[in-house]
Formats: structure tokens, sequence, C-alpha cells
């Protein structure tokens, strides 16, 4: 299978990803990556492996920037079959997720619905979980729909939230968490082990 991947930060979970695609644990290729920050890690990181990079802002009117029939244009020419999102900040725009039914995925640092929605990402997550008090939070793997983390959940993991975390070391825990479970769920969504629920439920379908 054909993989995009979308960044604006440090990448770490799109570097896990292509070690993953390298190694051969997921059957597929990164085709081409779309950043909305040139400059950022994960753009760098691509660059340095000899990937396309694609500027991807939010607005039309930056200069180098493509619009969103461009995007779409673009990522049919280089035969994306799934969209993966790994630390990419912008609204989709709704030219993409409909080009792309089904096919577009987001990681997020709580479990959803919780912590969710426009403005809760980053370190803001973390912080938002540890006041709560909330014992227990973790990475959340979502088809995307045209609004800020409310598609349907495809993946979940729980992970440990302690009495003396500070945001950062709780966001460390979680980070771990989501490298490994979103390499598992492309794993599955490449070998076409993701299948829908009558109720529009994604499931995934445990290896034979
Ligand atoms: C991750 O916490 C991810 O859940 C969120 O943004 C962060 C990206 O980290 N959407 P990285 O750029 O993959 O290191």
């Amino acid at each position: 299978k054909k993989l995009a991947v979308f960044v604006s930060g440090g990448g770490s979970n799109f570097r896990s990803i292509h070690e993953a695609c390298l190694r051969g644990s997921i059957h597929g290729d990164i085709v081409v990556v779309v950043t909305s920050k040139q400059g950022c890690g994960g753009a760098d990181y691509a660059r340095d492996k000899g990937l396309p990079v694609i500027l991807f802002p939010k607005t039309k009117l930056e200069a180098d920037g493509i619009s969103p029939a461009d995007l779409v244009a673009t990522l049919r020419s280089f035969e994306v079959d799934f969209v993966l999102l790994a630390g990419y900040l912008k609204l989709i725009p709704a030219e993409l997720i409909q080009a792309y039914p089904r096919s577009i995925l987001n990681i997020h640092p709580s479990l959803l619905p919780a912590f969710g929605g426009k403005g809760n990402y980053g370190m803001k997550v973390h912080k938002a979980v540890i006041a709560t008090g909330a014992r227990y939070t973790g990475p959340t793997i979502h088809f995307v729909d045209e609004h800020y983390d409310t598609g349907r959940i495809l993946a979940q993991r729980v992970v440990p939230v302690l009495a003396k975390d500070t945001a950062e070391e709780l966001a460390a825990r979680v980070l771990r968490e989501e490298h490994r479970i979103y390499v598992e769920v492309i794993t599955a969504l490449c070998e076409d082990r993701v299948i829908w629920r009558e109720d529009g439920v994604p499931i995934i379908r445990s290896k034979e």
C-alpha cells in the first residue's frame, strides 16, 4: 500500500512508521510527506530520507503552498491509498476527506472523546489530564472527519497517570505507546484487516 504522512512537529511517530515500513513490518511505503510547517523536525527527517515533501499551508495565499484541490490531485498522482496524520495540527479540508473516505487516520494523545477537540493538542492535553485527576490516559487512533478528534475510533491503549507525573513525564509515557499502537494499526490497515461494523464502527481483525 502507498502511504502519505502529514506532519507539523517533531515527527517521532512519522519516524517510527517509516522505520516499520523499511524493516517490512508494515507492508507499505511512504510515498509522500505533507507538512504545514517547513523546517519542522518531521519535514527535515523526510528530506533527509529522500522523501518528497509538500507544503500544505492553512490559506491558499501563501506563495509556495497548494490548494486543497491541488493537494488531492498530488496525492492521486502518487497513487496514495492511506493518509496518516502524525502530529499534524491543521484541520483536514472537506475535499480531501471526500476524496479518501475511510482512509485517513489520526493519532491523538488522550483517550477520546476525553481531552479532544480544537485547542487540545500537545502538552496541553497532558496538563489537562493531570489537572483533572484522571488516573488513566493513552493514545487514540481514529478515522478523520471534518472536525477535530470526532471521527470513529479504531484503537486505543490505556496508559496509567502516576501521582507524581509532570506533563512531560506523562507525555513521554504516552508517546512510547503511540509509536507502538500506530505501527500496529497501520500494519493491520495495509493488510486489509480493518473491517467496518454495520453501525459504522471500524474494527481490527487479528491475524489468523
Ligand atoms: C503526538 O502526541 C500525537 O498524538 C499528536 O501530536 C504528537 C506528535 O508527536 N497528534 P510527533 O511529532 O510524532 O513526535
